[in-house]
């Protein structure tokens, strides 16, 4: 068997065309959603994921506030930012990059940001929700797998679903939308025991892990959907690669569908991002949301 690759690219900008549509709707009726991204310090990887949300946010229209700040701002010099952004007008999405550096506590810089714009679903009041059932804004990363597993499978009932991660960013909450979905649902982590026939019972194997190629083919149970979050910089004959946690070769023949590292999860976190800012956008300014039937 050969899976099926989950083009991730192709249903990022899907939904791209979906969200410029809706942004074009809100601009004409006076009321253009704005992000605001925060970045302190230099680390490599966050700028890049920084510069790409930037950037994709300004192709789809929106206004774009980005707070570039050095490595050594303070707590309470963030936290004052968070009250600025909080109260202005045209902000309808506040996200700060993480990880912060180790002088700043993120939970609290996280829990300082207003619920209603926290476009990254990573509140306490929104993750609480989440688990409630109630409406929330989700975390992009979980938003986009979910996106990804439904192009495959629209209905997911009483399958087993296991996610390697017990992260706040992604496995607790991909966790609660896969349960929203009936799923059985297993979050494995590095003290599991057995880790490989964990994975083999799951109908959907979500590995979020942060370690190259760390599941294997044969961890994989046949015709399975697996879900790569990993993105990991390794060398290769001298030269740079992005690998996810998964053995993509390895699994590529076992699974029944896959997403790619680079090219799978990735371009639809950002587009989950730019949908929350929307929605966002939509609730703050008490208009109807022009992506009730087109990005779910
Ligand atoms: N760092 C890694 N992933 C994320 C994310 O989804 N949002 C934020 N703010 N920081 C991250």
């Amino acid at each position: 068997m050969s899976a099926v690759v989950i083009d991730g690219v192709a249903a990022a900008r899907q939904l791209h065309a979906v969200l410029r549509g809706a942004v074009l709707d809100l601009v004409e009726r006076g009321a253009t959603p704005g992000l605001a991204v925060v970045l302190v310090g230099d680390d490599p990887a966050s700028s890049v994921y920084v510069r790409n949300k930037v950037r994709r946010s300004v192709e789809a229209g929106l206004r774009s506030f980005h707070h570039r700040l050095p490595a050594s701002t303070s707590e309470s010099d963030i936290l004052a930012l968070i009250l600025r952004l909080n109260a202005a007008e045209d902000v309808d999405g506040i996200l700060v990059q993480l990880p912060l550096p180790s002088h700043i506590d993120a939970q609290k810089v996280t829990a300082a940001i207003d619920p209603a714009k926290d476009v990254d679903g990573f509140h306490p009041i929104n993750v609480g929700n989440l688990s409630l059932g109630a409406s929330a804004l989700v975390a992009c990363t979980p938003l986009g797998c979910m996106l990804l597993i439904k192009s495959v499978r629209t209905d997911l009932t009483g399958l087993s679903a296991v996610i390697v991660g017990r992260s706040n960013i992604v496995g607790k909450p991909l966790a609660q939308l896969l349960l929203r979905e009936n799923c059985t649902v297993t979050i494995a982590h590095s003290k599991t025991e057995d880790l490989p026939s964990v994975c083999r019972r799951a109908d959907i194997l979500v590995a979020a892990v942060g370690r190259a190629r760390f599941v294997r083919g044969d961890w994989i149970k046949p015709g399975a959907i697996v879900i790569d979050v990993g993105i990991n910089r390794i060398e290769r004959d001298g030269n740079q690669q992005l690998v996810g946690d998964v053995d993509f070769e390895g699994a590529h023949t076992v699974a029944g569908a896959l997403t790619p590292v680079p090219g799978g999860v990735g371009p639809m976190t950002i587009a989950c991002l730019l949908r929350n800012t929307i929605e966002a956008a939509c609730r703050r300014r008490g208009v109807s949301s022009p992506l009730a039937n087109g990005a779910d």
